[in-house]
This record gives C-alpha cells, structure tokens and sequence, in this order.
C-alpha cells in the first residue's frame, strides 16, 4: 500500500566536498523523525531527474552511525556541467523531469550544489518544481553566499600544505609554490596564503607581473637564510597572459599548471631553487572540519524546515553570520570572484604578502 506521508528528495550535484553527507544525514533525520516525511535520494545529481524513471537511493539503508563525518556523497555527484544550457534540448529534458517528479510522488526537494547546479534547480524552478538550495563548493564561488559548505575544510588542508612546505622551503632556502584549486577564484587561495603567512598570493582577479614576483623573491632572500612560499590560485595568470590549462587523453581541458610554470620562471631569474604542488583533489576529499559540519547542518535543518511548511524557490545563503533567503529568480548565470576591496586581501596586504600586481 502507498505511504500517505508527504515525501521529498535530496540530492547533491556537481563536484564533491566535506560536508554533503552531513547535509544528507541532518536533512535526513530532520524530514523524517521530526516532520514525519517520506525522503527519497535521487542519484548522482539533479540531472538524474531528466530520465523517467529517475535513479534513486534509499538512503535509510546507507545511514550508519559515523557518516556525517565522512568525505564524499552517499547520493553520489556528477560535474558533468548543466545539459538546460543547450537550448535544443532543453523544453524535452523539463517535460522529462515534470513526468519523473511526478512519478516519485515528490512535494519538494532538497538541492545541495555549487553554482551549476543551482542554476539548473532554477530552472526547474521556473516550470514550477518546489525546490530549496543549499550552496556547496570548495571554490566558495557561489553569488551571494559568504561561505560555502566545503570551504573551510579545503581551506584547512590547503593551509596545512601550506605550512608544509614553508618549513621545508626554509630548511633548503627554496622557494615553494602551492597550486591550489579554486576554479576562476581566489578565494582559497588569499585564505591559504594568510593562515600560513605566505609570500606571495596569486590570484586571478589581480593577474601578477612575474617581475615584480622576481624581485619580491629576491628582496626578501637577500642574505637571509629563510624560503619563499608562493601561494597560487590554479586560474592565477600573468598581467595579459593566458590561465594554464591541462589537455586531457580525452581532449578536455583542465585548469592546472600555473605552479609549474612560476616555479621554472622563478629558478631561471633567481638561480633559486623552487618547486611547485599541488595538492588537487586532496583539498576536497575525506571528512569535513567541524565549521563545514556545522554550516552543512544548519542549512539542512532549515531547508527541511521550509520544505515541510510548504515554503520553496529560493537558496539558503550565510550572509552576516546569519542564514537568508535568496529568490532563485535573482540567481544568475556566473560566479562569484574575490572582490579586491574584500578585508582579507587588505589583511594579506598587513601581513605583507605580495600579489605581484
Ligand atoms: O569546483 C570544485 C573544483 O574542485 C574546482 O576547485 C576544480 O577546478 C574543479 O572542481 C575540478 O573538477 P573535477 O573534479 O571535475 O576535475
């Protein structure tokens, strides 16, 4: 016999981070003990809805006491970009998704995503699909949010490497670049860059000049017996020059290079030894801080909270240390980068560290 219960959906689209399935479980328990509704996981993504049947997951046969705490997604994520951005195919893929709610029997759902994934939610949205947001990323890119659920774990790793390598670099006098991820942003980086008081923070909104990189480099290691710690955003590039990009077997491009590249350019002009990592992947693998357990908690909670009163359409954002409501009509197709009148790139310029710009 069919549930009488309301049921909803979450879900958690585009790349992984620390904190979705404490999302998931908190969103999980909340709906269900608390609401008494029915929750179905839709898998790897909100794309998923675009087939009929769409893929789901029980999650209740996932939960285990210690998930909250782990890396990953139990719903699984795919970064395969948004297929309502090809124009053609987009009022097909919609209809499909209109007949896929409503064979799940949905009243709403839970979107956990970055900003290619809201955007496509916005869409579904606008044919009349009740949705609420919650934004994720490492990247911190997402319009409108101050912080992200993911970044402060990234950014805890990043500093870690960070403070790594800066003990290292001053036990050989090298220079050391961190390349760190961030997509078109330098938000992870400037935060990188000052909790391990590095040299430098490169970053795309302020292209450097390799110059003015040069001669910070050798100011500050002029007869000193100390190191150099550069850190890099991975779209970092020089003043008029392009961000580094990797081909992969496959003929997609990939951001990622710019560590490599500085790190040659600085031991041909300085005669120092530098060398370049970058930690990738690492930055957004495993469990979450207690910070991102603690924002991916707290919106969970609430976005079960309007879900149930019946209440959708917008994003959950932290704006002021408070939780607001953002229209997905206002959500618009681009990201959030870091602005130059932001206090940390003022705190970063008080500690010292250059932006080569
Ligand atoms: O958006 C998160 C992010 O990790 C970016 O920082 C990075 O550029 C990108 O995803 C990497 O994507 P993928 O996992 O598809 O290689």
């Amino acid at each position: 016999m069919p549930s009488s219960k309301r049921s909803i959906a979450l879900t958690t689209g585009g790349g992984d981070c620390p904190g979705l399935n404490a999302a998931v479980t908190a969103a999980y328990y909340h709906a269900t003990a608390n609401h008494g509704l029915e929750v179905i996981g839709l898998q790897s993504g909100l794309s998923s809805l675009f087939t009929d049947p769409a893929a789901t997951i029980s999650i209740k046969a996932l939960l285990h006491r210690n998930l909250f705490q782990e890396g990953g997604t139990i719903l699984g994520a795919n970064n395969k970009g948004n297929p309502l951005r090809d124009e053609s195919q987009k009022k097909t893929l919609l209809d499909i998704a209109k007949r896929s709610w409503k064979r799940l029997g949905l009243s709403g759902m839970l979107v956990v995503g970055g900003d290619g994934t809201q955007f496509m939610a916005r869409s579904l949205c606008d044919i009349g699909l009740p949705i609420v947001g919650i934004p994720k990323t490492i990247d911190n890119d997402l319009v409108g949010s101050e912080t992200t659920i993911g970044f402060a774990t990234a950014v805890s790793h990043a500093a870690d490497a960070a403070l790594r390598l800066r003990s290292t670099a001053d036990a050989h006098n090298r220079v050391m670049v961190l390349e760190v991820m961030g997509r078109h942003a330098g938000h992870i980086a400037i935060a990188t860059a000052i909790a391990a008081r590095a040299d430098a923070c490169l970053i795309p909104e302020s292209p450097f000049e390799l110059t003015k990189l040069i001669k910070h480099i050798k100011k500050m290691t002029n007869g000193a017996d100390r190191g150099y710690l550069v850190v890099a955003a991975e779209a970092a590039h020089p003043i008029g020059g392009d961000m580094c990009y990797r081909t992969t077997p496959t003929g997609k491009k990939r951001l990622g290079g710019i560590g490599e590249f500085i790190a040659e350019e600085i031991e041909r002009a300085t005669g120092i030894e530098a060398r370049a990592c970058a930690p990738g992947h690492i930055l957004r693998g495993g469990a979450p801080t207690a910070a991102d357990q603690i924002l991916a908690s707290t919106l969970a909670v609430q976005g079960i909270d309007y879900l149930a009163k019946g209440e959708s359409g917008f994003i959950l954002m932290r704006q002021g240390n408070k939780t607001v409501k953002r229209s997905y009509s206002e959500l618009k197709d681009q990201r959030q980068e870091l602005p130059l009148d932001h206090e940390l790139v003022y705190t970063a310029k008080g500690l010292g560290i250059t932006f080569a710009s």
